[in-house]
């Protein structure tokens, strides 16, 4: 067991009191989990000897949860950001054979050990960052063989966060499949989600409803199937025009709703009442060049919010969550404090993974990160490439930045 201590303030993000500051505070824990937290000065004497460790006045927050990433991919799709800036939609992109598909085909013709190799080294900056939980999507493979070699991408990557995976099988209509939609359902219902439940290779399941995406029967279809074999249900929805995918989400009892950039009143109250979470993905609407959803509306509606990078090579070619902070406060209205709380307990929910991760209080596991600033409001004002100088995961240093932390 080791004490913290000298952290100048440390935001705990409890579901009781989100937004409380613990200024002159010490932290306790071992690599299971956080024991006790609270002011310096009221460290329970048994706690006073313990090895302790200096955090040099630097703040302290529960490590970064970003829930929604594509993080096995290959190639970058570059071309289609100077076409867009040229006026070319997105949608019309991915119609003459670019987007999705196009990095489909460059992620078939990559080798496993290539993709773990990058994937790596992706994660490996996120941990710099302060990003302790990464959710992570297959969804460019799109043959059988494929989605299982990115779901294995996953299982055998060794890195030092938790990594949580996704099936996103349905990601779009592969080219082989362009005119028998039903055989690609079917190959999903029948083959691909029954080996994913059978290899526990993901815990989740994901569809992009959209046009020239799937449509509200087939994700019922798909999720139901999903939810019959113990795997829960994400949608990717309302990103580029309101299909009245909040409300799908809702009626499918979805775990979370990401995007939602085009979603309304009437899609929101029903997130509310469902309990879904709502995940802002705020590199896709800047990339895209699309109003990001307003959290007052979604807040004032009763849904938890959540924020992550949506990191992929087309439409958030970025894995930097405390940009994305940045970016919730400024796009979408959210404090910096419901950035903080939407990147770590509500990401949290986002993946049910509440009662384990995603605040500082005891039982919970030992994941935090110091950050160099005055407060979270400077934080993400001054937007600096890296203010965190020490992520832990599980109660160890995984990695320390600038002079003499710790
Ligand atoms: O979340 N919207 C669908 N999927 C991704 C984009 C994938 C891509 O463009 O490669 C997203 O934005
Ligand atoms: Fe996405």
């Amino acid at each position: 067991m080791k004490v913290l201590k000298n952290i100048a303030k440390l935001y705990a993000v409890t579901a009781e009191s989100p937004e409380r500051v613990i200024e002159d505070a010490a932290l306790v824990f071992d690599t299971e989990k956080i024991r006790w937290v609270g002011p310096e000065a009221d460290l329970p004497t048994p706690y006073a000897n313990l090895d302790a460790l200096d955090a040099e006045g630097k703040l302290l927050i529960p490590g970064l949860i970003d829930c929604h990433t594509h993080l096995a991919f290959a190639g970058w799709r570059e071309d289609e950001f100077v076409k867009r800036a040229l006026g070319i939609s997105y949608l019309d992109i991915a119609k003459t054979g670019g987007g999705i598909l196009a990095t489909v085909q460059k992620t078939r013709a990559a080798s496993k050990s290539e993709l773990i190799a990058r994937a790596r080294i992706f994660a490996r900056e996120m941990l710099k960052l302060g990003v302790t939980t990464i959710e992570c999507k297959s969804g460019y493979g799109l043959t059988f063989q494929d989605e299982i070699k990115l779901l294995e991408v996953y299982s055998e990557l060794e890195v030092s966060q938790r990594l949580v995976p996704t099936f996103l099988g349905a990601h779009t209509i592969p080219p082989e499949y362009r005119d028998n939609r039903a055989g690609y359902i079917q190959l999903l219902t029948e083959r691909l989600i029954p080996e994913v439940a059978r290899r526990k290779l993901a815990v989740f399941v994901d569809i992009f409803v959209e046009e020239g995406a799937f449509t509200h029967s087939e994700a019922s279809q798909i999720l139901t199937c999903a939810k019959s074999f113990g795997l829960l249900p994400k949608l990717h929805v309302d990103q580029l025009s309101n299909g009245a995918g909040a409300k799908l989400a809702a009626d499918l009892g979805a775990v979370s709703a990401d995007h939602l950039e085009f979603s309304d009143l009437e899609g929101r109250l029903a997130l509310a009442t469902a309990g879904v979470v709502a995940v802002f993905l705020p590199f896709a609407s800047m990339y895209l060049g699309k109003q990001a959803p307003k959290a007052r509306d979604f807040i004032e509606a009763g849904v938890e919010v959540a924020l992550a990078t949506d990191f992929n090579p087309g439409s958030a070619p970025s894995y930097h969550l405390p940009l994305a902070m940045t970016l919730g406060v400024t796009l979408s209205g959210l404090t910096p404090m419901q950035a903080l709380k939407a990147v770590t307990l509500n990401a949290a929910k986002a993946l049910r993974l509440e009662s384990k991760i995603g605040s500082l209080e005891p039982g919970k596991v030992a994941d935090f990160a110091l950050i160099d600033a005055i407060s979270v409001e400077e934080w993400l004002y001054h937007f600096a490439p890296n203010r965190c100088v020490g992520t832990f995961v599980s109660g160890s240093l995984q990695v320390q930045a600038g002079p003499g932390v710790c």
